[in-house]
């Protein structure tokens, strides 16, 4: 299975930090957020990696990456998104790295507290489709800020709704996704949407309208570091109390 590590867009949302450097190379507690991405990909096994970046900033990756292998990365690819065209354009950016293969998907924001090993072996047992990584939410207001799944009674998933007004329950989907290589032939069929992006929950829909989509729940903690500045500090306090990417507990 091929790592994609999306790290590109605007980082508007913590702005006036991201004006003067990516929102991946921020510090979260003692490393820049990206490593925790890296380490959580590595982590779980998986070694060949793309990095896909955008921006002003994007040699810095380079400076900081090299090749990789300080993180335990066995071959680090990097792409270069030349507008912040949403997460699904920033993915199709690798369909040639990724070829056959299956890809796991992960926004170089995200920062999970238990490894994410659990659902890379599930997908590699199921081979097909999509998987993606739900998470409990507490505060309704933070569903408002991501896309939000609509569960059916026997807990499948029926559509996500992306930054919903009134969310339809209290999970969110994280940014991280399971994919077969058909990902890519699903993104040339999406529109720009409102906010003229390709958007990712446009190929989360397309693969639950197919009755492709599974989904795991994250155990323990989850934070989009990039959702505001007060996400962004929540995330830095637990990193340096708790630590993330935990192993898995084994049942
Ligand atoms: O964090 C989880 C959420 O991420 C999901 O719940 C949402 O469904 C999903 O759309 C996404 O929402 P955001 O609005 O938080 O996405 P954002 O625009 O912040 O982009 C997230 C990451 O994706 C960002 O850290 C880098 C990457 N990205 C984004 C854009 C727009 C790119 O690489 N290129 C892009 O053009």
């Amino acid at each position: 299975m091929k790592g994609v590590l999306l790290a590109g867009g605007t980082g508007s949302r913590l702005y006036p930090l991201t004006r003067i450097t990516n929102k991946h190379l921020l510090p979260i507690y003692d490393k820049p957020m990206v490593a925790y991405a890296i380490e959580a990909l590595v982590d779980s096994g998986i070694t060949d990696i793309m990095v896909v970046t955008g921006g002003t900033h994007a040699g810095e990756f380079l400076r900081l990456l090299s090749n990789g292998h300080e993180y335990g990365v066995d071959r680090l690819s990097y792409a270069y998104q030349e507008s912040a065209g949403g997460i699904a354009d920033a993915l199709s950016l690798a369909e040639r790295f990724v070829g056959d293969d299956l890809a796991f998907v992960l926004l170089a924001d995200n920062i999970f507290g238990q490894s994410i090993s659990p659902t890379v072996e599930k997908f590699q047992q199921q081979k097909a489709g999509a998987r993606i990584i739900l998470a409990k939410v507490e505060e309704e207001e933070h569903l408002h800020h991501l896309g939000v799944p609509e569960l059916t009674s026997d807990g499948k998933v029926k559509a996500i709704i992306e930054k919903p007004e009134n969310p339809p329950s209290s999970y969110c989907v994280t940014g991280a996704y399971c994919y077969d290589p058909s990902v890519f032939q699903i993104i040339k069929t999406l529109v720009p949407s409102g906010r003229n992006e390709l958007e990712i929950t446009d190929v989360n829909n397309y693969y639950i309208k197919q009755d492709l989509m599974s989904y795991d729940v994250a155990e323990g903690f989850w934070g989009d570091a990039g959702e505001s500045i007060d996400a962004y500090y929540t995330v830095n306090d637990h990193v340096r109390r708790f630590g993330v990417n935990k192993p898995a507990v084994r049942v």
